[in-house]
């Protein structure tokens, strides 16, 4: 999920490419069902930020995938995406869900009035650590005073997946971007999850697109089976609703 990520010279978008989900769409749906079909996941972030009757922003959305679990207890979801087909590839999913818009714009520069959303969700998407900071100005913005900006990404701590991560990675330091997000006023919790697959050819698909070759067939090799435990970090942080600064 980290692969590559070079900042692009957009109009001041920011955008990180993510040659996973822009170039296999179809396999980061595989990826995305076998992530925590338990909902481990979305129970630790129900318990911090319950988003029922809310209004939900999900920050690259991508193809919209989390963005029906948020609508079905959320007053409004509006999924925020910067690549043309993912835009498309998340409206046509949700065109039958009333209360659910897709629109193209990036997480510096959100296409939403200020302190118009109590939860803005966002998955392995932009904030990966430093440089992320207009990100967060720009949820602070978008969010109603007690507001919450989830931030959920894979903990690179965690073996074997930390393992291959640091291995496809090496400029990645897991404390380093940690130490950033608790610098900027997140708390932060672990949560365990299993990734399952229906078959091998699955789970291969995924570490392929995940990972470059040669960490890829380590990351397979050292695979038995169908089942994978991947832990995640959650960093959450509320818009103070007391006493602000201009
Ligand atoms: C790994 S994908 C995750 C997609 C989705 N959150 C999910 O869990 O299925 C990362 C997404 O972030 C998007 N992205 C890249 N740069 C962005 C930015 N500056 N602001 C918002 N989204 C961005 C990518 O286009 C991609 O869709």
């Amino acid at each position: 999920m980290l692969r590559n990520r070079r900042r692009e010279t957009g109009p001041g978008r920011g955008v990180i490419p993510s040659p996973n989900i822009w170039h296999w769409p179809e396999v980061y749906e595989e990826e995305n069902r076998a992530q925590d079909p338990r909902g481990v996941v979305y129970a630790a972030l129900r318990e911090v930020a319950d988003w029922t009757g809310r209004d939900v922003v999900d920050v690259g959305c991508g193809t919209g995938f989390h963005l029906p679990m948020f609508a079905a207890d959320a007053r409004t979801v509006t999924g925020v995406e910067p690549h043309p087909p993912l835009v498309e590839a998340a409206r046509s999913r949700v065109r039958d869900l009333p209360g659910v818009t897709v629109q193209r714009g990036a997480a510096s520069e959100l296409p939403l009035p200020d302190a118009s959303v109590d939860l803005v969700h966002a998955r392995t998407a932009y904030f990966f650590g430093p440089g992320c900071g207009p990100g967060i100005l720009e949820a602070m913005r978008v969010l109603r005073p007690g507001g919450a900006l989830a931030v959920i990404d894979l903990d690179a701590t965690a073996h074997p997946y930390g393992r291959w991560m640091c291995a496809d990675l090496p400029h990645y330091n897991p404390a380093t971007v940690e130490a950033f997000f608790d610098a900027q006023g997140f708390d932060l919790r672990r949560v365990d999850t299993l990734w399952e697959f229906p078959d091998r050819g699955a789970l291969e698909r995924v570490l392929g697109i995940e990972f470059g070759p040669k960490v890829a067939a380590r990351a397979i090799a050292e695979t038995p089976g169908t089942t994978l435990t991947v832990r995640y970090r959650l960093h959450v942080r509320r818009r103070p609703s007391g006493l602000e600064l201009a």
